[in-house]
């Protein structure tokens, strides 16, 4: 029997990356999943997001492990468009326990700079916002809402002069942190229902988000066109164990745990999966 057997999970961004792995871990525990992405780009940012076809390989991990999926085209940003692949994903699979609003964009170097800044908060706010307010009214007793924030949203590069504290980074931060007081107060709001909402905080995931160009140049601002070999050794500057990043797994274990029974008392929380990253950098309280 597996550790959520039987439910049925909405996934965001889940067409690659850390949403792909959560989807794929949820379905080997025995839930069934809605997945959405918007398997497009979105211009001000300057690096590539997930095609269709990144999807369809979503699906197809899913499917192998036995489990069914409803995998739609869908942008965070637009309410409506969740609404409805809910509406028909609960209707084929017949119910909804667990959702895992994870999609999201990095603005550092976004450009146009103020554009970035809107679409950053709009996807890493507003589009969590969206996923989580959508799935509410299918949600029960038992239920598990987690949002993905950002061991960033606990730092403060905001007031720095470090790179990424431009108008997109600023953003990133300022939407992650948003959220995690969304959740906060969502959490204490539901608790009587006993339903449950916590957010899970990664450091460095070795995702097509890390690696990506506007994330080489943050880590590598003396070097103009920065590539992953000269961006890599300073990785390990975001954690206090000596790695350089955490793999999409490590993240996907922690959903599983929070998703599942064997977390039923646990709401309100901020995890950390940072590999000591906030013991090092804790100037940001949450
Ligand atoms: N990779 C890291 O180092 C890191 C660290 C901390 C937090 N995070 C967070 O983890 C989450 C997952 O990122 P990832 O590392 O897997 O990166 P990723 O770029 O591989 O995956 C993000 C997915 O979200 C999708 N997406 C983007 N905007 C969307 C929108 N408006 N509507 C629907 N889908 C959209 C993308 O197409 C992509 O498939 C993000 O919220 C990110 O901020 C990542």
């Amino acid at each position: 029997m597996g550790r959520v057997e039987g439910k049925v999970a909405f996934v965001t961004g889940a067409a690659r990356g850390q949403g792909r792995s959560h989807a794929v871990r949820l379905a080997e525990e025995g839930a069934d999943i809605i997945a959405v992405d918007i398997c497009h780009d979105i211009e001000s940012m300057g690096y590539r997001l997930a095609r269709r076809e990144d999807l369809d390989e979503t699906a197809n991990l899913v499917e192998k492990t036995g489990r069914r999926i409803i995998a739609e085209q869908a942008d965070v940003r637009e309410a409506a468009q969740l609404r409805s692949v809910l509406a028909a994903g609960v209707a084929e699979l017949g119910r909804l326990d667990i959702v895992v609003a994870q999609a999201g964009i990095a603005g550092m170097s976004g450009n146009p700079p103020w554009q970035a800044w809107s679409d950053v908060i709009d996807t890493n706010l507003i589009g969590t916002i969206n996923a989580i307010q959508a799935a509410l009214p299918y949600l029960d007793e038992g239920a598990s809402i987690i949002a993905t924030g950002s061991t960033a949203a606990l730092m403060d590069v905001a007031k720095t002069d470090q790179p990424g504290a431009d108008p997109g980074g600023i953003a990133y931060i300022v939407a992650k942190r948003g959220l995690s007081q969304y959740v906060h107060e969502l959490a204490t709001h539901i608790a009587a229902r006993k339903i449950r909402a916590n957010v899970v905080h990664p450091t460095n995931c070795n995702t097509d988000m890390l690696q990506s160009e506007p994330m080489y140049r943050a880590f590598r601002p003396d070097l103009e066109h920065p590539t992953r070999a000269d961006a890599e050794p300073v990785f390990p500057v975001q954690q206090a164990m000596p790695i350089p990043f955490i793999e999409p797994v490590d993240i996907s274990n922690a959903i599983v745990f929070l998703a599942s029974e064997e977390a039923r008392y646990i709401t309100g929380m901020q995890l950390r999966v940072d590999g000591g990253g906030y013991l090092k950098w804790y100037d940001y309280h949450i």
